[in-house]
């Protein structure tokens, strides 16, 4: 049988996180964050003083790259510098191609005998699981998500300007959508989930509503 595939994708502070975690566990899926994979590339990359940008560099992290065992609670992989730095990786071609099948794997096959799957990232629709039954593409205003971000840092306790917080979300935003290689963008058959003036528990009521609608309906 094939797996069921809720495909999330959407900009940074979208939401989209949250709302792919919440929905694996109400359908008892499967979840993967595939940022996280990107990020850990990024992190490796800076960590071992190379440059994100250099082709060699992030190949480099991202075939030596053990998806399975990365730990998501490193709280380096939360960093901003880890997000731009995995901006930066994401947009090399061989990057992207290092860390497709695992992507594509997880989403077939999903871990632990689960009957499908919730991935969240960029490119998800598009690229790794265009036959998703799913699809949801999560967004909302820069301002909202520049206010997210900015109430979501501070509450970490860092030292952040709002400026700072504008500035790293402009570039990443620019970045993402004008690669040339999976650039991030809806699939032309995703429904789209604009948040901006939702609160969280109501972006994920949105979310469950037309996943629910859509799996009832096979
Ligand atoms: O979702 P995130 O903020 O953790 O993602 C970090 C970066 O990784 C993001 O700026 C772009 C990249 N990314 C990607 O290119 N494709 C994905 N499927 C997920 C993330």
């Amino acid at each position: 049988m094939n797996a069921l595939i809720i495909a999330i994708d959407g900009p940074s502070a979208s939401g989209k996180g949250t709302i792919a975690r919440r929905l694996a566990a109400h359908f008892d899926f499967a979840h993967l964050d595939t940022g996280l994979l990107y990020r850990a590339v990024g992190l490796a990359v800076l960590k071992s003083g190379g440059d994100p940008s250099n082709t060699a560099d992030a190949t480099q992290a991202a075939r030596a790259l053990s998806p399975k065992s990365l730990n998501a609670e490193d709280p380096g992989l939360r960093e901003d510098s880890t997000a731009q730095a995995a901006s930066k990786v994401a947009a090399i071609p061989e990057v992207r191609r290092a860390l497709l099948q695992f992507q594509k794997d997880f989403a077939a096959h999903p871990p632990g005998d689960k009957k499908g799957a919730v991935l969240d990232g960029r490119d998800i629709g598009t690229v790794i699981a265009p036959g998703a039954k799913v699809k949801i593409y999560i967004t909302a205003s820069k301002e909202a998500r520049i206010q997210r971000r900015f109430k979501e840092l501070q509450e970490r306790g860092g030292n952040v300007t709002y400026a700072a917080v504008l500035r790293d979300m402009q570039a990443r935003d620019a970045r993402d959508a004008k690669r040339v290689v999976a650039p991030a963008k809806p699939a032309p058959d995703a429904v789209i989930l604009d948040t901006t003036e939702m609160t969280a528990e109501e972006s994920y009521a949105a979310a469950l509503k037309i996943a629910s609608e859509v799996l009832a309906a096979d």
